[in-house]
């Protein structure tokens, strides 16, 4: 008897064996680069520079980051895609892109999302067909280059649902009217001074029970000191705890 070799993630995302094989890759070629030593010591140098001179972020750390995945550990990205799932969310922000690799699994979800809306609105009214995209945001063009380049291969099951804002996501996520009008979900993915400012500009368009989701929130509790006490402010409406994934996932839901 033969047995057919199922890809790993293939009990928790709905995506075709190409899309499956090239997150495989994708994500092996980012672990490869977290667990380097020298990328250990970075993280390290960034606690200690915190600790002692209050330095949150720098151009020489953006430097040292141009060329590295950084992507959200396997586990992470699955919980996304079965969270935007769950909720049916069809317009998702991601902040903070980098190579690509979270928005495809976003990217599956909205697009499986909105393939469920629209038969649902088709079988109702035989009418309109329901819309909805991830907003990505990445600064680095060369990281969006790769971005662009990896969603293409994934094909059309994720590259249609993405909408890319290159630039600086204070400046391209400010554009008046350019968000919808009701955002389901937003992924903070970012280096973390960039996190509170982020929400500030996205919460206008939140819908109620939108779920915001911040990585890292527990290895580099201090560098979030600032984000944490807005979320935890009860007068700002989220109610929020943290998932004990590696280094810590914070989930908070906007209930105001
Ligand atoms: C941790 S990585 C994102 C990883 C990605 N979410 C994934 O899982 O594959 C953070 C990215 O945010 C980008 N970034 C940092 N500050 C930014 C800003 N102000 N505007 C847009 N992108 C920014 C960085 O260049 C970096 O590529």
């Amino acid at each position: 008897m033969t047995t057919a070799t199922v890809p790993p993630s293939s009990q928790h995302i709905t995506a075709s064996p190409r899309v499956q094989n090239l997150l495989t890759k994708l994500h092996a070629e980012s672990e490869a680069q977290e667990k380097s030593i020298s990328q250990f010591l970075f993280y390290l140098k960034r606690l200690a520079r915190y600790y002692l001179f209050s330095e949150t972020w720098s151009a020489s750390a953006d430097q040292h980051m141009r060329d590295k995945f950084v992507s959200l550990e396997p586990d992470k990205c699955q919980f996304l895609y079965l969270l935007a799932r769950s909720t049916g969310a069809r317009n998702i922000v991601e902040a903070g892109t980098s190579f690509g690799v979270s928005t495809i699994y976003l990217a599956l979800a909205v697009g499986q999302n909105v393939t469920d809306a629209s038969s649902a609105l088709a079988s109702r009214t035989g009418g309109p067909t329901a819309g909805g995209k991830v907003i990505a945001t990445e600064k680095e063009p060369t990281k969006a280059a790769r971005a662009r380049e990896h969603w293409k291969q994934a094909g059309s099951e994720v590259e249609p649902w993405i909408e890319l804002r290159e630039g600086n996501l204070l400046e391209t996520l400010s554009v008046p009217d350019s968000l919808p009008e009701e955002i389901d979900m937003l992924l903070l993915d970012i280096w973390t001074p960039m996190a509170l400012p982020t929400l500030e500009i996205v919460r206008p368009n939140l819908r109620r029970g939108a779920v915001v989701i911040a990585d890292n929130t527990t290895f580099a509790k201090p560098l979030y000191k600032e984000f944490l006490e807005y979320i935890h402010r009860p007068e700002n409406g989220f109610k929020t705890l943290t998932i004990p994934y590696s280094g810590g996932l914070e989930m908070s839901v906007y209930l105001p």
